[in-house]
C-alpha cells in the first residue's frame, strides 16, 4: 500500500511503501536506523540485519543523507517516539543518491544556512515552522469565512502610497512610475464600502534599511477591513481573531510545537480579551521602567515595545498615539484631536508589534485637508477621495504581520526562518 507519513497511523501492523528522503541514520553490525521524511512528517525506520536480505542491510547502511527512496516495511505502533509510530523495514529502493549533501547534522552559521535555504527547508525545525505558517493562514481563512468577510485581493502594483513614501519600492509601469504595494489598505476601504467586511491576504514590500529580528523587505500581511464599525470594534475583531490563531495553532500544531520546544502554556495565555493602555499611560509606564528621555510625541522602538510587554502575559494594545506620528488616513478622536483612533497590538516575548489598525477618516473635509498636509496630491490619490464623496461611513481595519506572528506562535527568534525565502536587506538569494 502507497502511503504517506502523516497516514501511517490508519496502517498499524499493515506494510506500507512511502516515497521519502533520508534525513539522517545510525548504523551498527547489526541494525541501521533511518530518519526518513517525505514532506508531509518523519518517521525512523528501522532496519535489522537478521530480518532482510544481505542487499538489502547494505544498501541501509550505506545510503547518504537526503537520497530518495521507496521504503517498505511494517507500520508499528512506538511509544517512545513523538510521532508515536516507526517503520521495521522489509524493503528499500533508492530512486536517486544525493552526494555530499552540504546541511550535514551538525551545527552550521545562520549565514551558511540561508545561502542553502533551498535545502535548509528540508529540516525538521524549518518543516515545523512552515507547518504553522501554513495553519495560521488556513485559520485565517476560516476565521474571516466564518464570520461573514469576504476575501479581496488588492494590487500589488500600485500609483499611490499607503504607509508614507521614503519606503517605497519604485518599478516602471510602461511610461509611468510605480510602487509595489506596501498596504493592501487603500483598495480595501474601496472594497469594505461595495462587500461590508472584507480581508486580504498578500505580498508586501518595504524598501526600509532595517536589519532587525522582526524586518522583512517582502512580508505578508492580513488586512481586515470593515464597513460601519468604529475603533473599539475593531479591537475586539482582532482580539479574537488572534486568540483564534493561537488556539488553532495549540489544537493542530502539537507535534511541529513540541519540535520547536514551544512553550505551550504561554499560548494558553493568548485569549481574549487582551489589555488596553493609552499612548499617555504607555509613556508613564516606560518613564517608571527607566526610560527617562522618552517624550509624549515620539515614536517606540522595539526596546519600548519589549518594555511595555513586559507588564502584560498577554498581547497588549497601545492606543491613541499622537496624530503626528502616524499615517495620515487615521481618524483624530473628536475629544482630543492630538491623538488618532488606533491601536497598535505588541505581542509578548519580545515579539513585537503583530498588528496596526485605525478607524479611518471618513470625513471629505478633513481628508482633504490631511492630503495637504502629507502633500499627497496628483491623481492617483482622487479614488481614495471620493470613497468619502459618495456614502462615507464609519469604518476601520487592520493590518497583521503573517511572518511575525509565526514567530511569535511558534517562538521563533528571527522572522527570517518564517518565510519560506526571505528577502532581507542583504539578501536576494536563494
Ligand atoms: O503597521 P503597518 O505598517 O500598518 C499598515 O500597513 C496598515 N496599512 C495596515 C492596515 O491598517 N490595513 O503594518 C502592519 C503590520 C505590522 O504590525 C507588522 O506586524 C507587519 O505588518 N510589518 C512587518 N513585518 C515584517 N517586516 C516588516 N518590515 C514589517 N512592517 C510591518
Ligand atoms: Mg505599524
Amino acid at each position: 500500500m502507497k502511503t504517506t507519513i502523516d497516514q501511517v497511523k490508519n496502517y498499524v501492523g499493515k506494510e506500507v511503501t512511502i516515497g521519502s528522503w533520508l534525513a539522517n541514520k545510525r548504523s551498527s553490525g547489526k541494525i541501521a536506523f533511518l530518519q526518513l521524511r517525505d514532506g508531509t512528517g518523519f518517521i525512523q525506520g528501522v532496519v535489522v540485519k537478521a530480518d532482510v536480505s544481505e542487499d538489502i542491510f547494505k544498501l541501509a547502511k550505506n545510503m547518504t543523507q537526503e537520497s530518495s527512496l521507496y521504503v517498505t516495511g511494517t507500520v508499528v505502533e512506538d511509544s517512545r517516539s513523538p510521532f508515536g509510530y516507526e517503520l521495521q523495514v522489509s524493503s528499500l529502493e533508492i530512486i536517486h543518491e544525493a552526494v555530499d549533501y552540504p546541511i550535514t547534522p551538525k551545527e552550521h552559521g545562520t549565514e551558511f544556512l540561508m545561502d542553502h535555504r533551498h535545502l535548509w527547508l528540508r529540516s525538521k525545525k524549518q518543516h515545523a515552522i512552515m507547518k504553522i505558517r501554513n495553519e495560521i493562514i488556513r485559520a485565517t481563512y476560516t476565521f474571516f469565512n466564518e464570520n461573514g468577510y469576504i476575501k479581496v485581493d488588492p494590487p500589488i502594483l500600485t500609483g499611490s502610497a499607503a504607509e508614507g513614501t521614503t519606503e517605497l519600492f519604485h518599478t516602471q509601469y510602461f511610461d509611468e512610475e510605480a510602487y509595489l504595494s506596501q498596504s493592501g489598505q487603500l483598495y480595501m476601504e474601496a472594497a469594505a464600502m461595495a462587500l461590508g467586511k472584507v480581508f486580504s491576504f498578500g505580498p508586501t514590500f518595504r524598501a526600509e534599511k532595517s536589519k532587525t529580528r522582526r524586518h522583512l523587505i517582502e512580508f505578508w500581511m492580513i488586512e481586515p477591513e470593515m464597513a460601519f464599525m468604529d475603533h473599539e470594534e475593531s479591537l475586539e475583531v482582532q482580539e479574537q481573531y488572534v486568540s483564534y490563531l493561537a488556539q488553532s495553532v495549540i489544537d493542530n500544531c502539537a507535534l511541529e510545537l513540541k519540535t520547536l520546544e514551544r512553550d505551550i502554556d504561554k499560548l494558553k495565555k493568548i485569549q481574549a480579551p487582551f489589555p488596553r493602555i493609552s499612548y499617555d499611560e504607555a509613556i508613564d509606564l516606560l518613564k517608571e521602567k527607566g526610560f527617562d528621555d522618552i517624550e509624549w510625541g515620539e515614536d517606540f522602538g522595539a526596546p519600548h515595545e519589549t518594555a511595555i510587554a513586559e507588564s502584560f502575559d498577554k498581547p497588549v494594545f497601545i492606543t491613541n498615539y499622537p496624530t503626528e506620528i502616524k499615517a495620515f488616513y487615521m481618524k483624530p478622536d473628536p475629544d482630543r484631536p492630538e491623538v488618532v483612533l488606533c491601536a497598535d497590538l505588541i505581542a509578548p516575548e519580545g515579539y513585537g508589534e503583530i498588528i496596526g489598525g485605525s478607524q479611518r477618516i471618513d470625513d471629505l473635509e478633513l481628508m482633504k485637508q490631511r492630503y495637504e498636509e502629507h502633500q499627497l496630491t496628483g491623481d492617483a490619490y482622487q479614488w481614495y477621495l471620493e470613497l468619502r464623496q459618495y456614502g462615507s461611513v464609519p469604518h476601520a481595519g487592520f493590518g497583521l504581520g503573517l511572518e511575525r506572528t509565526v514567530a511569535w506562535l511558534a517562538g521563533v527568534e528571527h522572522v527570517r526562518e518564517t518565510i519560506p525565502f526571505p528577502r532581507l536587506l542583504n539578501r536576494l538569494y536563494p
